[in-house]
């Protein structure tokens, strides 16, 4: 008899994006005559930039050539992509050895997937409100979690205290879905405190693209010590419009050693390169091609001009929320704005009312966590178009 993971009874009936999608569902089908915006789950808008499409393009030509056609490639990805990565790091100061570099099908798997090299003993310490995949990805492995409270009186950035106990932790800055972002001297207490306790640190930097201040890190290793405790995620999904083409890539350092529960040293880069080259076969040719035309100049200023796009989308949204006097955080270094719910309504309550008064969704604060009760997200990666329109219904009819 087969026995099912018992973990799998522990995780919420469906996954917090899939739950919105089916009430709009119904929504639209009971009311076909209304015009939705979609202000809720964080998908672009922007088509590709155009040298990631010739690069493509080129890329599948190369395919249909005999002399050219490529079968499986490196699991961990294709030189010419690593390099790429390498000298992007490079110019805002982070030296990476391209060892160091996973290419994969983007953030979220392997969010879920470098769960594979942690003891199913370590507590993991979890933002609250959180990303839903850090959560149930653990939970799944059956794992204790325990939660750090992000709330106005620490502008949605917890830190360390000399007391916390845990062996890994989560962290996403700018943050999904308070949109805040931690300082240089901020990560540098979450290195300090893993380094103090043998902790490993999960950086989801999917977000990097969007800071415009330098004293916000674009990588975790921008600080001293951070390659002896931080395993660092990014995806090409915000960065470059990837949602639908899929790739991203995490870094794993070569200096990043933890101990066995029998007290064995192992190399996490080893150990997750040993997990990839098992459980992946790597990412097609064609898209890390146009992978690596995102890291060309062309491309960076390409994809820049989308993100100054977001960038106006958040303004307006911004705009119209100060107008109404809604408290709202982030919207600066993200594409989430994280308002307070008007009148104290709970997150699902002005979920309903925004869907149906104002027909714009958004995402209830609740869905990421306790903490996230009282608040709401809205994404700037819609249309100009919509965007606009949203902020005069909000204007008007909120
Ligand atoms: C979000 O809306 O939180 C993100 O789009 C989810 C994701 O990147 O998987």
């Amino acid at each position: 008899m087969a026995l099912v993971n018992d973990n799998y009874v522990d995780l919420k009936e469906s996954y917090l994006f899939s739950d919105i999608a089916h009430k709009v569902a119904a929504f639209t089908a009971a009311h076909p005559e209304r015009k939705v915006i979609r202000l809720g789950i964080g998908d672009v808008t922007l088509p590709l930039a155009p040298c990631v499409v010739e690069a493509l393009k080129k890329a599948a030509g190369e395919m249909g050539a005999k002399e050219t056609f490529r079968g499986y490639g490196p699991e961990q990805g294709y030189d010419f992509l690593h390099e790429a990565i390498v000298k992007y790091y490079a110019s805002f100061g982070v030296e990476l050895d391209s060892k160091e570099v996973f290419v994969s099908d983007g953030a979220k798997s392997d969010c879920g997937n470098i769960t594979d090299i942690f003891n199913n003993a370590d507590t993991i310490l979890v933002p609250d409100p959180v990303y839903p995949v850090y959560l149930d990805t653990n939970i799944m492995c059956g794992r204790k979690i325990i939660y750090m409270e992000g709330k106005p009186e620490n502008d949605f950035l917890p830190l360390p205290t000399a007391d916390l106990k845990a062996d890994v932790a989560y962290l996403c800055s700018p943050n999904n879905p308070t949109g805040a972002a931690y300082t240089k001297e901020q990560l540098a207490l979450w290195v300090e405190w893993a380094l103090a306790n043998d902790a490993v640190i999960l950086y989801d930097a999917a977000y990097e693209a969007f800071i415009s201040d330098e004293n916000i890190p674009r990588s975790i290793f921008a600080v001293e010590g951070a390659k002896k405790c931080a395993i660092e995620l990014c995806s090409l999904s915000k960065t470059a419009g990837f949602t639908g083409t899929r790739c991203g890539y995490t870094v794993v350092p070569l200096a990043l050693e933890r101990k066995t529960s029998k007290g064995e040293v192992l190399s996490l880069n080893k150990m997750w390169l040993r997990r990839q080259t098992t459980k992946f076969n790597g990412v097609p040719y064609i898209i890390q091609r146009g992978a690596e035309a995102v890291f060309s100049p062309e491309g960076i200023e390409q994809c820049r001009a989308n993100i100054a796009y977001y960038q106006e989308n958040a303004r307006i949204i911004m705009d119209a929320l100060t107008e109404k006097g809604i408290k709202f955080y982030g919207g600066k270094h993200s594409p989430y704005i994280w308002l307070q719910c008007p009148g104290n309504m709970g997150s699902w309550e002005f979920f309903d009312l925004l869907l149906n008064k104002l027909g714009i969704v958004g995402t209830p604060g609740a869905g990421f966590g306790k903490c996230g009760e009282g608040y709401f997200r809205l994404t700037s990666f819609g249309s100009r178009e919509n965007t606009a329109e949203a902020a005069e219904r909000i204007l008007r009819d909120l």
